[in-house]
């Protein structure tokens, strides 16, 4: 059901490993709906080289840049203006990741080392796009760009450790860099809070499992997959969201207006739980 919606709009997509990841999904449909545009992510996860298939089925160019590192940013900014022969309209960035989750230490055991570099990759790694971005005057006007978030930023799941301090700071960033780059150039920023969904980052928080059911089982209209997430995208990346920035826009089935659910409350009627 492609609708032409990004016809002639170019772009920059952060974060496709492989093909259960949500930028995998957003990329396929971003194309399928017009757009040009130059996948990036780590030299490590370039090495996996399933990104490659995604190139050659959205006829994309892949450019290696740590995300973390601005000099790379600049360089990748240059050479994406230059293979799409001028600015972008829009970025994606769809990446995470907390040493201290995928060791599974503790939270009240964290190490500072690994929550620094939690917070470099998963959230001020969104500073530097943007600050590299602008210094480059690398978005068109009214230009679009989107991060993925989770509702631990506002609530706490007790696996979810330091990457709920990453959230919650990528929420912010959101917010500040939004109300800059939009007075400055009209560009608008926003996050989309995701359901639960399997992929490789989803997957390294302890418990997902019940992440997922426990999530899917609360929400009326169950979990968000990662398509519906790529619909979402798509139509932020759009003219018909011109006006919306700054927001965290929950596509969640309804998770986050919930207290209980009916499907929860059958479950543990019967639990044997003494009264
Ligand atoms: N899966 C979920 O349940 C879920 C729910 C809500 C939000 N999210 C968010 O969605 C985003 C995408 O995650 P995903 O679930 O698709 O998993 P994923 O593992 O497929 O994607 C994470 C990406 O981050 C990239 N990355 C890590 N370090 C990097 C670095 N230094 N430089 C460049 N890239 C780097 C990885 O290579 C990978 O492509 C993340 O921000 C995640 O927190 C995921």
């Amino acid at each position: 059901m492609a609708n032409n919606l990004l016809k002639g709009k170019k772009g920059l997509i952060f974060g496709a490993l492989d093909e259960h990841s949500i930028a995998w999904k957003i990329a396929e449909k971003a194309h399928a709906e017009g757009a040009e545009f130059v996948l990036s992510n780590s030299p490590i996860a370039l090495r996996m080289k399933d990104i490659y298939q995604l190139a050659k089925k959205t006829n994309s160019q892949v450019i290696a840049a740590d995300i973390t590192e601005v000099s790379e940013l600049e360089d990748l900014f240059e050479e994406t203006m230059q293979i799409l022969g001028g600015k972008i309209d829009f970025i994606l960035h769809s990446v995470g990741m907390s040493p201290n989750v995928r060791k599974n230490i503790p939270y009240h055991e964290l190490n500072y080392d690994y929550l620094e570099k939690t917070l470099d990759v998963s959230a001020i790694s969104l500073h530097k796009v943007l600050a590299v971005a602008q210094r480059l005057d690398a978005i068109n006007d009214w230009g679009s760009v989107v991060t993925l978030s989770y509702i631990a930023a506002q609530r706490t799941f007790s696996s979810y450790s330091d990457m709920a301090h990453a959230k919650a700071m990528l929420e912010s960033i959101v917010r500040q860099f939004g109300y800059h780059y939009g007075v400055n150039k009209k560009i608008r920023i926003n996050s989309i809070s995701q359901s639960p969904t399997r992929t490789t980052a989803g997957a390294g928080v302890s418990g997902f499992n019940a992440f997922f059911h426990y999530a899917d089982d609360m929400s009326p209209l169950g979990n968000a997959t990662s398509d519906s997430c790529a619909d979402v995208c798509v139509t932020m990346f759009s003219d018909y969201t011109k006006m919306i920035t700054m927001q965290n826009i929950y596509n969640d089935g309804g998770f986050s207006s919930m207290g209980i659910s009916n499907k929860l409350i059958e479950k543990f009627i019967d639990c044997g739980c003494k009264e």
